[in-house]
Order: C-alpha cells, then sequence, then structure tokens
C-alpha cells in the first residue's frame, strides 16, 4: 500500500525480512521492545504479524497483531458460527508512530492494512484495547469505524484500569 502525497510505505515484515532488526529497534525506542518475547513466551510466534509503516523507506511506525480464535483472551470457550467453524480475529498488540512523524497518516494506513490483511487471513474481526488517554487512537478508530466497547482492564482485586475495546468485523 502506497500513499504518493506523503510517500507512505506500509509492508508486512516477517521475522526472517531483511530488515527484521530496524522494527525491533524501533519497538525498543518506544518502550515495546517487550512485544516480541511476550509472543515468544506465549509460543505464539507463527500467527504473530508486523507491519512496518514507512516514510521515504524508512521505519517510522509499527503495528503487531496476533491472530486468535475469538473468547478465550476474554476467559470465554472459542466461539463457532453457525456450521461450527471457530471464528478468530486479528488482535492488535503494538501501534505507535515516532513523534516527530505523526499527523501525516501512518497510523491510519498501518490500521486500514491490518484491516485489509485480516480479511485476507480469514479473520471475523480486528480488536483491539486503549486506555482512555490515547486520544490520536481515538480519533483513527472512528473515523475508520470501529465499534466502542468500554471495559476495565483488572490486575487485581485492588487495581483496574479503565479503556476501550476496539472492534471492526471485517
Ligand atoms: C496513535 C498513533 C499511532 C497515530 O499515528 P499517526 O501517524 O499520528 O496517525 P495519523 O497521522 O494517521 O492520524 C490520523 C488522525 O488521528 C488524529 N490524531 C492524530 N494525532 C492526534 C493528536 N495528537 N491529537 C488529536 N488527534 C490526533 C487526527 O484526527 C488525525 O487526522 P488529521 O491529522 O487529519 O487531523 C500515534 O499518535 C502514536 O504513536 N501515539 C502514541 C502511542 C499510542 O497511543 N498508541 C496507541 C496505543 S492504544
Amino acid at each position: 500500500m502506497t500513499n504518493k502525497q506523503h510517500k507512505i510505505d506500509i509492508e508486512h515484515w516477517p521475522f526472517d525480512h531483511s530488515r527484521w532488526s530496524e522494527w525491533q529497534s524501533l519497538a525498543e525506542q518506544v518502550k515495546l521492545g517487550h512485544i516480541i518475547e511476550g509472543c515468544r513466551k506465549q509460543q505464539i510466534l507463527e500467527q504473530t504479524y508486523c507491519l512496518a509503516g514507512l516514510i521515504d523507506q524508512q521505519i517510522v511506525g509499527l503495528l503487531l497483531f496476533v491472530v486468535q480464535p475469538i473468547g478465550p483472551e476474554m476467559d470465554i470457550p472459542m466461539i463457532k458460527d453457525g456450521a461450527g467453524n471457530i471464528l478468530t480475529e486479528a488482535k492488535i498488540r503494538a501501534f505507535e508512530v515516532l513523534e516527530s512523524y505523526q499527523r501525516r497518516g501512518v497510523g491510519t494506513a498501518l490500521q486500514q492494512e491490518t484491516l485489509a490483511f485480516a480479511r485476507e487471513l480469514g479473520c471475523y474481526q480486528v480488536r483491539s484495547r486503549s486506555e482512555l488517554d490515547k486520544t490520536a487512537n481515538y480519533s483513527i478508530k472512528m473515523k475508520l469505524g470501529f465499534g466502542m466497547h468500554p471495559a476495565f482492564r483488572v490486575f487485581d482485586a485492588e487495581s483496574k484500569s479503565a479503556g476501550v475495546y476496539w472492534v471492526k468485523a471485517v
């Protein structure tokens, strides 16, 4: 996907991509370096997809999503369609654009590509979660037509955090 006006490219970078180390460096720079390690520990690397947002071929943004059955992450049994097929979703776990490159459309392009790719992969929906202060993310999700489900994330008996789950069928 290319946006000629701002020379934005969105590319899929699998773990064996020649520029993979740049994705990991950017993730570390924006304090998301733990994301891949988390997927490795959960043994879901094969279902993990990384997108790179490029301006003039320089990586300035990233998005990572995991393809998973719908339900178990919320402690609910796998949800099936009317024919008994397990439904899957692309769950976004990381989404960030370098501050100095924000508001040029890279974030929107990363989300649009995720919607298109999730459809290709046979997912029923794209889902993500954000805290209440993520204003830019809220704008993008609303412009792209995501539904909004407010919910607390409960850490333990004494701490919980208010946020929103964003869901869009693809
Ligand atoms: C969310 C984020 C990835 C968006 O990246 P981006 O490349 O700036 O996004 P876009 O340029 O496509 O912005 C699209 C729209 O979002 C809104 N937006 C973007 N930045 C905004 C800001 N700082 N304040 C308010 N609205 C904002 C605008 O409506 C903008 O459209 P416009 O520029 O035409 O007005 C980026 O702001 C970011 O990295 N934020 C910090 C990390 C984060 O919050 N990630 C989401 C975690 S849930």
